[in-house]
């Protein structure tokens, strides 16, 4: 086995932390992420297989990476997505293995999950109410997600919820999910709306600033107070008087660039240095035609150490922020789709 190396990119970032995107596909239509009815999805070919995902990861791995995300798409939309968690879970190297759900297939797959050696798990929900599911994510799931909920609270305790907060669509009841969450002993984050690809309609009105949503639930809960955290976290988190914890993620009025030690690689073998960058580098076309370890090896440490995106910032400082990619390059290209690169 190789020793683990770190790499810095330019602006001095090791490289930590991999999301990887197993489908593109999604069995909801959140209208923050994938709001459209039909998508131009990645060729079922093009998709990397679990021995080509190892391979990759374990170059990550040789050059610093120790947390590992699953992500889609939905990823228990991916077939066997347990044996490609045992087959991951074994590598030491690996401190945390985790994956980010919508919920709606949780409930049957938890246990085979846990079985094969996934850590962690966090579950995405904007709403407990059925109407609000049914017009935030197009389809009436919110019963199988909560479903998935209760059974994920017995199988990973002290699991994620990450809950996407959207002026006039969800922000009153930011209390009742902090609530649900706690009787479930999950740690709840709240984030802040994101700009990201899509067709999602994002303007700034519709976003809740961290500080308003400390104000709103102090004055029902009273004073809060801010937990020291680790600084390439994406989620600052805080103490309710009663003790409870939760978090929020300001990645829109506060992004956290300066810190970012993350990369993320599509489900067909792109490695993109930023969420908000416009390209991928491609690692599949050199994987599958028969570049040796040392010239992958080189590939990748090149492209980190001349990395220096910092997206999230860049956005901030754009004065018309409008929605960041048109809706006629989104249908040519589905790499431009957030919803691709794992959110
Ligand atoms: P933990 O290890 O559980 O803290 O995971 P995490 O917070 O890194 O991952 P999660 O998938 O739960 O991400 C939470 C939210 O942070 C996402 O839904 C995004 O809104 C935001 N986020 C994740 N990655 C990035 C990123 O690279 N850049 C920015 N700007 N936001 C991100
Ligand atoms: N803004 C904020 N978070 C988003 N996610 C996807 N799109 C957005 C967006 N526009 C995150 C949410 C969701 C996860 C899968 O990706 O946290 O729960
Ligand atoms: Fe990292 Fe890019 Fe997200 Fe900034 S916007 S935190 S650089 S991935």
């Amino acid at each position: 086995m190789m020793e683990s190396m770190s790499i810095a990119d330019v602006h001095g970032r090791p490289l930590r932390n991999l999301r990887l995107s197993v489908t593109d596909r999604c069995n909801l239509r959140c209208q923050y992420c994938m709001p459209e009815a039909d998508y131009l999805w990645l060729p079922r070919e093009d998709l990397l297989q679990f021995e080509e995902i190892e391979q990759l990861v374990d170059h990550f791995l040789d050059l610093g990476v120790e947390k590992v995300r699953l992500t889609g798409g939905e990823p228990l939309l991916r077939r066997d997505l347990p044996d490609l968690v045992a087959r991951l879970a074994p590598r030491t190297r690996i401190r945390d293995l985790a994956m980010t759900t919508n919920g709606v297939l949780l409930a049957g797959a938890a246990a085979d999950l846990k079985r094969a050696g996934l850590h962690r798990v966090t579950v995405s929900l904007d709403t407990l109410r059925h109407d609000r599911f049914q017009q935030l994510a197009r389809v009436a799931e919110l019963e199988r997600v909560r479903r998935g909920l209760d059974v994920a609270a017995e199988v990973f305790p002290g699991f994620k919820m990450d809950t996407v907060v959207i002026r006039g669509k969800n922000d009153d009841e930011m209390v009742d999910l902090l609530e649900f969450a706690g009787e479930r002993g999950a740690e709840l984050r709240f984030i802040e709306y994101m700009d990201v690809g899509g067709a999602t309609h994002w303007s700034l009105s519709q976003v809740v600033p961290r500080a308003e949503m400390l104000a709103r639930l102090s004055a029902h809960y009273g004073p809060i107070t801010p937990i020291e955290s680790d600084r390439s976290a994406p989620a600052d988190r805080f103490r309710l008087p009663d003790g409870r914890v939760f978090g929020i993620v300001a990645s829109t009025t506060a992004p956290f660039c300066e810190d970012c030690d993350r990369s993320r690689l599509t489900a067909d073998g792109l490695w993109y240095l930023c969420l908000y960058a416009a390209r991928g580098i491609d690692l599949r076309g050199p994987l599958r035609g028969g570049a040796s370890p040392a010239t992958l090896r080189e590939l990748l440490t090149g492209v980190w150490h001349a990395r220096t995106d910092r997206g999230a910032e860049n956005r901030l400082a754009t004065r018309e922020r409008s929605p960041l990619i048109p809706i006629a390059a989104l249908k040519r290209d589905p790499h431009l789709e957030m919803h691709t690169r794992g959110g």
